[in-house]
């Protein structure tokens, strides 16, 4: 918001001194409608506000017609599109949902943002009245007044906004500016540096090969190390014509095996394979070659997914590496996609041999 009251700073001082602005050529003087226009912004403490009114019941309507389309009949939410209400006792969670009701300190936010920027695409168009209307649905619409509540000047810093006491005022001029301009410390400074938190736990450095298939020897070890195969599924009755024996699993090659295995660098933010191997973000990969789409026990897959249907072969995995999103639309698998068609053949023999 300081980006408005600085403009709106700026303004007031070339139109109080419209010398100054012809002295560096800025044009001409901003006229008195121009700065109403700019100076909208409404502090917490009410200043700032124009005269006017509206409450819940006459805001339903007005946000149904202008809000409602994105943000829900009751603000809480369509599709991706911002929720507005809800979200209470959610802001320590993991995924905290932050809404005006459960995350918003001030009530003048939510008046000013409304004010000034929505409807999204038709902004400033509502009349003040409409404004305090919409408001005091959202409020509403999060419980935290009734219906018949009028909102306006007077009444405005009656409403209590739950996460008033969440924000602390930024002290640091202060309490900390001076610490960090002394001079600072390059020798005998700390006895020890205390790693606290490694990047990959945030799942943004790729793994070393920690993950990759078990070495050969400690296979060999363990007499049938390989679980038995799953029972092919023979209950439905193969539509088309008998498959021809599958020739994948025949020799590969090693070359591109090797080089898919680099190129799988990028997957394994989200998926591993080997022995070991554990679902991540995404499922494990052990066995896909050949597997049906969106099977793999224990996983959580987005529905699109899961009821997707098919087979994993070179095909079908050629199209969704290209395009995850292009292929499958709405899949939850966040990956662009591979770019080169050398790194997709190597990608897949690398699959086909995490699968054998
Ligand atoms: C065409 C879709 C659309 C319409 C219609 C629309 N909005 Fe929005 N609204 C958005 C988008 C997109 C954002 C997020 C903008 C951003 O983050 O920069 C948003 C953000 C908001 C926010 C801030 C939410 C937050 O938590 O950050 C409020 C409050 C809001 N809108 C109120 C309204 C009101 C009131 C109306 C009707 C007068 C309205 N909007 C109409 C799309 C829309
Ligand atoms: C940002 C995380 C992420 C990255 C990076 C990623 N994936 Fe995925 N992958 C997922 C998720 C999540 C799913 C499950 C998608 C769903 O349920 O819609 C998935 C699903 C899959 C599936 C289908 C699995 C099944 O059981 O049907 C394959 C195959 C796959 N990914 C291969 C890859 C390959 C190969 C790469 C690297 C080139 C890769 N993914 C990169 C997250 C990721």
């Amino acid at each position: 918001m300081s980006k408005y009251l600085n403009l709106t700073a700026l303004a007031l001082v070339l139109a109080a001194n419209p010398a100054f602005a012809e002295k560096y050529g800025l044009g001409r003087s901003a006229m008195p409608e121009e700065i109403a226009a700019w100076d909208l912004d409404v502090s917490p403490d009410g200043t700032g506000l124009p005269d006017g009114s509206g409450n819940a019941l006459d805001g339903e309507e007005i946000f149904a017609d202008n809000c409602a389309i994105c943000h829900g009949d009751f603000a809480e939410g369509v599709d991706n599109w911002p929720k507005l209400a809800g979200g209470d006792g959610t802001l320590a969670d993991e995924d905290p949902l932050k809404t005006v009701g459960s995350y918003w300190p001030y009530l003048s936010t939510t008046f000013d943002y409304v004010n000034r920027s929505m409807p999204f695409g038709a902004a400033q168009t509502l009349e003040p009245d409409d404004v305090y209307a919409i408001v005091a649905y959202i409020l509403y619409s999060n419980d935290l007044i009734d219906e018949e509540f009028e909102l306006s000047k007077e009444t405005f810093l009656d409403v209590e906004m739950p996460n008033a006491g969440g924000f602390i005022l930024d002290d640091r001029a202060e309490t900390e500016y001076a610490l960090w301009r002394s001079e600072p410390c390059m020798e005998n400074c700390k006895d020890s540096v205390e790693v606290t938190m490694r990047a990959s736990v945030l799942d943004v450095t790729p793994e070393e090969d920690s993950a990759e298939p078990a070495p050969v020897e400690e296979a060999k070890a363990q007499p049938a190390p390989q679980p038995a195969p799953e029972p092919t599924p023979v209950a439905e009755p193969a539509p088309e014509p008998a498959p021809e024996p599958e020739p994948v699993m025949a020799a590969l090659d090693e070359e591109l095996v090797a080089k898919g295995q680099k190129v799988f660098k990028k997957c394994k933010a989200c998926h591993q394979v080997g022995d070991g191997a554990k679902h991540k973000t995404g499922p494990i990969l052990n066995g896909i070659f050949g597997a049906d789409v969106g099977v793999q026990d224990g996983f959580k897959y987005s529905k699109v997914m899961k009821g997707h249907g098919g087979v994993w072969d070179e095909e079908t995995l050629t199209a969704f590496l290209t395009k995850p999103k292009k292929y499958m639309k709405g899949t939850k698998m966040s990956f662009a996609g591979l770019r080169k068609d050398a790194d997709i053949l190597a990608m897949i023999e690398y699959l086909k041999s995490v699968s054998q």
